[in-house]
Formats: structure tokens, C-alpha cells, sequence
């Protein structure tokens, strides 16, 4: 197994489960993770014992509190167009396109990258303390790893635009009746549920499986210009006066005046 820094790698069985393993800052991706996860990816999906994999996030507070915010300080438009591209390539378009199942399991806060890689997933497995959000906009951002085409095709675009536009965080609840997770369990069965269904998984033809994902996806081909839009316009908001107050104002953890 490969040594990675900022995530871990365990096997249970024929299943991988990828942690995000940044505690301290709330499991947000930086540049490190996201390559590390990028890599992780790729040597699992060649290694045929492994027929399913789990992402969930260290210590049960956060599954992945978003994109590292402190990365964000002075990245100019191109600059952040780049990452947003990079971050789609490499990680988020990887997971969804992915040929095993793959279950996100969220422990804690998914937050912007967080819950857009949550939604990269196949299936979504909640603990009942999640909270669930895309709160990019009151940073004066928007969302830049698939948030924008995602929530909508899982959720509907009424709900979606409710959470994009108001950045607020729901419930494990509320997401399980918008159905934006599949399941809601207690935290210390979370693992255990998604073992579960990736075991029921495992009972069926492995190339069918890769089959349906593709096929699944492939219904979503013509949204491709709307993630490319999304890069864009992620870009285009990092050139803001409003970005720069948001992003300071995170980080010295005061409220932002837009
Ligand atoms: N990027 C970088 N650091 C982050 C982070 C992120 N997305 N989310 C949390 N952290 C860091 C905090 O800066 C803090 O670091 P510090 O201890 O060195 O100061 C640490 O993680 C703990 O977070 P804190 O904010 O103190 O925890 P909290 O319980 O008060 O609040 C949240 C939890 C999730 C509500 C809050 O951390 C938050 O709003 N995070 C940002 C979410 C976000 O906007 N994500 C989208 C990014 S595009």
C-alpha cells in the first residue's frame, strides 16, 4: 500500500475505506489530499481484490468541511479556473465515473468540495448528526467541483437553488427527504451500513455493476457544458472584491460585509 500523508487506506474484506485525514482542519481538501486521493483512486481501481470502496472522513465531527479555504488566499481567476478543473478531473469526474461502486460515507460537516465529492459518489450513507451544505456563496464564491450540476440532478433545481443561493447547511433528516443521502444511521453504525450495501453489491456481476454506472452517467452527458461553465464562472468570481472580503473574513473568523 502506498504511504500518503493526508489520507489513510484500510481494507475490510474486498472493500477499501479511504479516509480523509486532516482532523485538525476539518477534513478540508487541500492540493495534497486531492492528489493523494487522485492517486489512491487510481491504484485501487487496478487492484482486483478490492470491489468496492468507502470515503468517509477522520474523527467524527467532519466528512469534509470543503475545499481548503487557506489555499484560496491571493488565487486569481485563472489560478482557481485551473484547480476547479483539476479538482473535477481528478478526483470528482474519477469518483462518479469510477467502474466500482463507490459509497460516501458522511460522518460530520460536508461542506462546499465536501459535499460535492459526496455527491461525486454513487451512493450517499449519512450518520444523524451530517450536516450538509454548499455554502460557497458567503465567501463570494460559487461552487467549483461540480456542485452546480450535481445537486440539482439528485435534489431538483428548486431545492438546489434554495441551498446554493442561501448557504445553508441542512440536517441528515432533511437530507434523507430531499434525497440527497440514501440512508441516515447513527454515527457508530455508519460504517457498517455501507459495508452492508456494498456486500449486497458484491453478490451481483461485478461488469454489470461497471456497466450500470456507465450507463447511469451517460444519461448525464449533455450537462457537460454546464460544468464547464461552473470552472468558468468559479474562475471568474475569484477576481471579486467580494471573494477577497469572504475569504478574509473566514479566516479571521468574522462575519464577511458584502
Ligand atoms: N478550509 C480551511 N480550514 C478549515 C475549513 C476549510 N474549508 N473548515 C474548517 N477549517 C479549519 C478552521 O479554520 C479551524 O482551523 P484552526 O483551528 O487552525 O483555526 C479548524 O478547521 C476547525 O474549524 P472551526 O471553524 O474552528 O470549527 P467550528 O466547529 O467552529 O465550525 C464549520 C465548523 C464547519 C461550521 C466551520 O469550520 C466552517 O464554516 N468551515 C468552512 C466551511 C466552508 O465554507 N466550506 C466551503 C469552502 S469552499
Amino acid at each position: 500500500m502506498e504511504a500518503y500523508r493526508t489520507i489513510l487506506v484500510d481494507r475490510e474484506g474486498s472493500t477499501a475505506i479511504l479516509k480523509i485525514n486532516r482532523e485538525s482542519k476539518l477534513n478540508a481538501l487541500n492540493a495534497t489530499t486531492l492528489s493523494e486521493l487522485s492517486n489512491a483512486l487510481d491504484v485501487l481501481a487496478k487492484d482486483s481484490s478490492v470491489r468496492g470502496i468507502i470515503i468517509t472522513g477522520t474523527g467524527n465531527k467532519a466528512f469534509i468541511a470543503g475545499a481548503d479555504i487557506q489555499e484560496f488566499v491571493g488565487m486569481n481567476g485563472e489560478a482557481a479556473a485551473q484547480l476547479a478543473a483539476k479538482g473535477q478531473r481528478d478526483v470528482m469526474d474519477k469518483i462518479e465515473n469510477y467502474s466500482k461502486p463507490i459509497i460516501a460515507a458522511i460522518n460530520g460537516f460536508a461542506l462546499g468540495g465536501g459535499l460535492e465529492l459526496a455527491l461525486s459518489a454513487h451512493i450517499r450513507v449519512a450518520s444523524s448528526t451530517a450536516k450538509l451544505g454548499l455554502p460557497e456563496v458567503s465567501l463570494g464564491l460559487i461552487p467549483g467541483y461540480g456542485g452546480t450540476q450535481r445537486l440539482p440532478q439528485l435534489v431538483g433545481k428548486g431545492k438546489a437553488f434554495e441551498m446554493i443561493m442561501t448557504g445553508d447547511m441542512i440536517g441528515a433528516d432533511e437530507a434523507l427527504n430531499y434525497g440527497l443521502v440514501n440512508h441516515v444511521v447513527d454515527g457508530a453504525g455508519l460504517l457498517r451500513k455501507c459495508t452492508e450495501l456494498l456486500e449486497r453489491i458484491y453478490l451481483r456481476s461485478p461488469q454489470a455493476i461497471s456497466k450500470v454506472i456507465n450507463a447511469v452517467n451517460a444519461g448525464f452527458v449533455d450537462s457537460k457544458a454546464g460544468f464547464q461553465q461552473e470552472i468558468s464562472l468559479f474562475g471568474a468570481s475569484f477576481d471579486t472584491d467580494e471573494a477577497k472580503e469572504g475569504i478574509e473574513a473566514f479566516l479571521e473568523k468574522r462575519k464577511p460585509n458584502f
